[in-house]
């Protein structure tokens, strides 16, 4: 039992069923089922999941200003502190009800590259060295997130130089401190934040460390339970047809993308599912539309969604016009048959490796508001119909893993292409790292791009052996003939217009 949140763990028990007297009692081992781990971390339910990530998407985390480590290369250890509670003089017995909220904080590590990734509880003596092509992550749960200090302690690399004789610590070089209270303070949930490094013997800095946090804090007026969970289960079967925003793009179809019309006309073509992209309207309304700058550029758009958004409260019970644009995400939900299942794509910003953001924005809503507003709406209107969530976003995609348990969601990823701006942040970078990140954040697989499964489409059996289901995107899977190549490689889901 590694993390002992009392309410959050999913516990898959293996029983072994007595049938006759003689018969031994196998116990098992815990959480091993056919020599599978089945061990699952579960969902956020009351503690906050804080993550602290360093890599080189956009620079250096580490850099340094004294001559002396000029060429030091450095082990970054990250060690938790918090508030010291007083003497315990409760009585020993049965726990309280708030006992709940003195559980230690968590601490965990994960390195993700190209190659693989490792997961781990604990850190070695002088932590971990970084790699420019590696994304290393703490992931921290905590009851009280405003007030942990993070401290991240710097050891030298190669000691030949500057080893102390008798030194508890050898190489031992400086400290830096975050307050998780700067989190709250900033309003942000996610972002950067830029520490001195203080040296060891010296009340003098030695350089910076530029860490890139995320906060994830648990959905808000809703509870999951363990009814159902299907952010790890996939059924084995042939390849599923997705029609790309309904029946297709509009310059390819007949009917209006993004509309129940087209929805509809997706799932009497034998659509099994229908993709579509989920944004938030200003006035925080779950809409269904493809283009996320358009949406929030245009005042003309944003006129026309506050109408589409009124009517809607106003005539709920009215025939909802299917060829109406920008149908809201419970319209969809009321008007498109159960049997038809929804891959829907939550939509973010993304900043390309120029450093320009998607449409000039480089922010946009608070992540937690936004999915705890699309989610709550899927958790409510889902129903018996079948849901995957995809994102190009690892964090979002993170996020969503963490914070429901009924879902399960996709990295959208499009590797290295031609077609696209490559994106800054380094887990977007190649198909091969993004089956490390979606492996190691435990997500159902990857949607990857159909021209880079088309470069090497061993892509799609090495993503499958290591657990994960994989589909394919792009302009490539309208092509009859790539289509038929990515079914005889076993893919799991195409999506495509018409
Ligand atoms: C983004 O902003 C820059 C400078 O403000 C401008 O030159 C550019 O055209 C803008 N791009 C878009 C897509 O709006
Ligand atoms: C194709 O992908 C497989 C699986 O990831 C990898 O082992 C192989 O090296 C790749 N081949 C090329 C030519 O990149």
């Amino acid at each position: 039992l590694l993390h002992c949140w009392d309410s959050s763990i999913l516990i898959l028990m293996h029983f072994s069923f007595i049938t006759a007297a003689h018969q031994t009692i196998d116990d098992g081992q815990f959480g091993i089922q056919n020599g599978l781990n089945c061990v699952d971390s579960g969902w956020l339910t009351c503690q906050t999941e804080i993550r602290l990530r360093l890599h080189y998407s956009k620079v250096p985390p580490v850099s340094i200003t004294k001559k002396k480590f000029k060429n030091s290369r450095f082990r970054i250890k990250l060690a938790l502190e918090g508030i010291e509670e007083e003497e315990d003089d409760e009585e020993e017995g049965e726990p309280s009800p708030s006992s709940c909220h003195k559980m230690t904080p968590t601490l965990e590590i994960s390195v993700i590259s190209a190659n693989g990734y490792k997961s781990r509880h604990s850190q070695p003596e002088c932590g971990y060295g970084l790699d420019p092509s590696q994304w290393t992550e703490y992931s921290i749960h905590t009851m009280d997130p405003d007030n942990l200090e993070l401290t991240f302690e710097f050891f030298e690399e190669d000691l030949s130089e500057h080893v102390v004789q008798g030194d508890a610590h050898p190489g031992h070089a400086g400290t830096a401190c975050l307050l998780s209270s700067s989190f709250l303070e900033i309003g942000k949930d996610n972002g950067v934040a830029t520490l001195p490094i203080m040296g060891r013997n010296s009340r003098q800095t030695i350089g910076k460390v530029r860490v890139d946090y995320l906060v994830i804090r648990p959905i808000q007026g809703l509870q999951c339970d363990m009814s159902s969970s299907f952010t790890k289960y996939w059924k084995k079967r042939g390849a599923l047809n997705v029609g790309h925003r309904g029946a297709g793009s509009t310059h390819a179809a007949k009917i209006r993308e993004n509309t129940i019309a087209s929805f509809k006309s997706a799932a009497n073509h034998g659509a099994a599912y229908v993709e579509f992209d989920v944004h938030l309207s200003k006035d925080d309304v779950p809409i269904v539309y493809h283009d996320l700058t358009c949406f929030i550029k245009s005042e003309m758009l944003y006129f026309l969604i506050c109408f589409v958004c009124c009517s809607d409260l106003l005539d709920d019970e009215d025939e909802i016009d299917e060829h109406q644009p920008f149908p809201s995400l419970s319209q969809i939900f009321q008007a498109i048959p159960e049997h038809v299942g929804f891959n829907i794509e939550l939509k973010w910003i993304c900043q390309m490796r120029d450093g320009s953001w998607d449409g000039n924005l480089s922010s946009y809503f608070n992540m937690n508001k936004f999915l705890d507003i699309v989610l709550s709406c899927v958790l409510q209107k889902g129903g018996k119909r079948r849901i995957v969530f995809s994102c190009f976003d690892p964090d979002i995609c993170t996020m969503v893993r963490q914070k429901q348990n009924r879902y399960p969601i996709l990295f959208l990823t499009q590797g290295i292409s031609d077609r696209y701006p490559e994106l800054m942040d380094i887990r977007c970078q190649s198909t091969q790292i993004a089956i490390s990140f979606a492996q190691s954040e435990n997500i159902l697989g990857i949607s990857g791009h159909t021209e880079e499964l088309l470069k090497n489409l061993s892509y799609i059996a090495d993503a499958q052996s290591k657990g994960l289901v994989v589909f394919s995107w792009g302009e490539d899977n309208n092509d009859h003939e790539n289509r038929r190549k990515l079914r005889e490689q076993g893919i799991d889901g195409l999506i495509y217009d018409r």
